[in-house]
């Protein structure tokens, strides 16, 4: 059943999972294999804005927005309308235009910088960087890509081969990928060997790395540059602005293209509609995915004419990919995120939980680094202060105390397991953000001691 009433707080009922959860874990445990990420066992049955209901009637203040998806806010009611009201229709319309898909494509563009003429709808986040590598190798006739270590781009082949953390048990096994991928390093203050003690310089050495790397290890055959805004799965690590800068005049004076990821950093997750608004730079390829619905499997890949020109009828599509139902929610996803101004709260509500957070890193050593853009954030926990040993098992004891309290966080994430991620949906209000807050101080406490 739905509840039309915000709840003022979690409400947690029963033990943690509770019984009919833990009769759904156990079907899992026996039919599914353990390839997905490890979450906490929350079993969600209804979630709604910013809140999550399980199997028995547990309610949870959200923090994870699924993964990043819910930029809009579970259940939104125009989005579970057009949803409704497009499932009495037509769904699944594979290549046939339907009614939804070009007013989508056309939307896209609108809302892009002017150079970005035509969009591609796709289904996956994976399968846009699939498509913007067959589109860059086509259109420039190069075939290596430049990716950055730590980057994660999505667990298909293509995706994979262009994926940083090669050591993570998401890459381990599965070789060999794609050749042709120059690896260079993602500017990482707090931990990469050519920024810690040079801070100021990470954009100047970490582009001089990367020129290095190209002059050494490519086959100067380079079709473009795939980068993130901020990398997700690394531990919200955002780019500087300098670098990205100089990343995005290279590709234009070496005739490379410059791919931007946004499944993750888009429609207002960083405080402005896409993330590559903060950098003043323009993406010859824009990958678009997650929030893009804040529900359904939508993606998206965004080009210039030119680039786009070079495709030919069949080289891309795929079965669900613009099918009207998902094409339709997008858009009013769309509509929803700029008639809300959820940019703007994202950005607003940021502000608050930055300076909150970097409070508890004052009170509690365990807190290394804060990091954030917008209603993203990484708080990346270690040992020891100066050192900066990582601290994957406290991490680990700290969402668990959270969801025991009623606040959902994504499992670890970054490097070593050591980071917090904190990306709650934009819908959040500041009362809602703060109690998300003073629960995870609770957990850190709790847990520190
Ligand atoms: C930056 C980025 N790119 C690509 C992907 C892959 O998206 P999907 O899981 O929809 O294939 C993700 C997913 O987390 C992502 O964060």
């Amino acid at each position: 059943m739905k509840t039309s009433v915000r709840p003022r707080g979690p409400e947690i009922k029963t033990e943690l999972p509770g019984p009919r959860s833990r009769e759904l874990i156990a079907v899992s445990q026996q039919y599914e294999p353990q390839a997905a990420s490890e979450q906490v066992p929350i079993v969600w049955k209804h979630a709604e804005g910013v809140w999550v209901t399980d199997m028995d009637d547990n309610t949870f203040l959200d923090y994870t927005s699924g993964v990043l998806v819910a930029n809009a806010g579970h259940s939104h009611p125009r989005l579970v309308r057009a949803m409704q009201e497009q499932a009495e229709h037509a769904v699944n319309t594979y290549d046939f235009l339907n009614e939804w898909r070009p007013q989508l494509a056309q939307r896209l563009v609108e809302i892009t910088p002017p150079n970005l003429s035509r969009a591609i709808v796709l289904t996956t986040g994976a399968e846009t960087i699939e498509t913007a590598i067959k589109i860059a190798r086509l259109y420039t006739g190069k075939h290596e890509i430049v990716a950055f270590h730590g980057a994660f781009h999505g667990r298909t082949f293509g995706a994979m081969s262009v994926n940083g953390k090669r050591s993570s048990p998401g890459i381990r096994g599965f070789g060999p990928f794609l050749p042709g991928v120059v690896f260079a390093p993602f500017p990482y203050p707090y931990r990469s060997i050519l920024c810690r003690g040079h801070e100021d310089e990470c954009s100047e050495r970490s582009f001089e790395y990367f020129k290095w790397i190209v002059e050494t290890e490519s086959e100067k055959d380079i079709a473009a540059v795939l980068v993130e805004t901020y990398q997700g799965a690394a531990g919200s690590i955002i780019a500087p602005k300098p670098w990205l800068q100089m990343m995005a005049q290279w590709c234009k004076e070496n005739g490379a293209l410059l791919i931007i990821d946004e499944v993750q950093a888009s429609f207002g997750r960083t405080g402005k509609l896409f993330g590559f608004q903060h950098y003043d730079i323009e993406p010859n390829l824009l990958c678009l995915g997650k929030g893009i619905s804040s529900t359904v499997p939508v993606s998206a890949v965004l080009g210039e004419e030119d680039i786009m020109k070079t495709l030919t009828p069949g080289s891309v599509s795929s079965t669900h990919g613009g099918n009207s139902f998902s094409s339709r929610v997008a858009l009013e996803n769309i509509n929803v995120i700029l008639d809300e101004n959820l940019s703007d709260n994202a950005a607003r509500i940021g502000a608050v939980l930055d300076e909150r957070f970097r409070a508890m890193q004052r009170k509690y050593d365990i807190i290394g680094d804060v990091r954030g853009l917008g209603l993203v954030f990484g708080l990346e926990l270690v040992k020891d202060r100066e050192t900066r040993e990582p601290d994957p098992a406290a991490t680990h004891a700290i969402i668990d105390e959270a969801y025991q309290r009623g606040l959902v966080m994504i499992a670890p994430i970054g490097f070593y397991g050591n980071v917090i991620r904190i990306a709650p949906p934009l819908v959040i209000t500041e009362e809602e953000a703060l109690l998300g807050a003073d629960i995870l101080e609770e957990a850190i406490a709790a847990v520190v001691g």
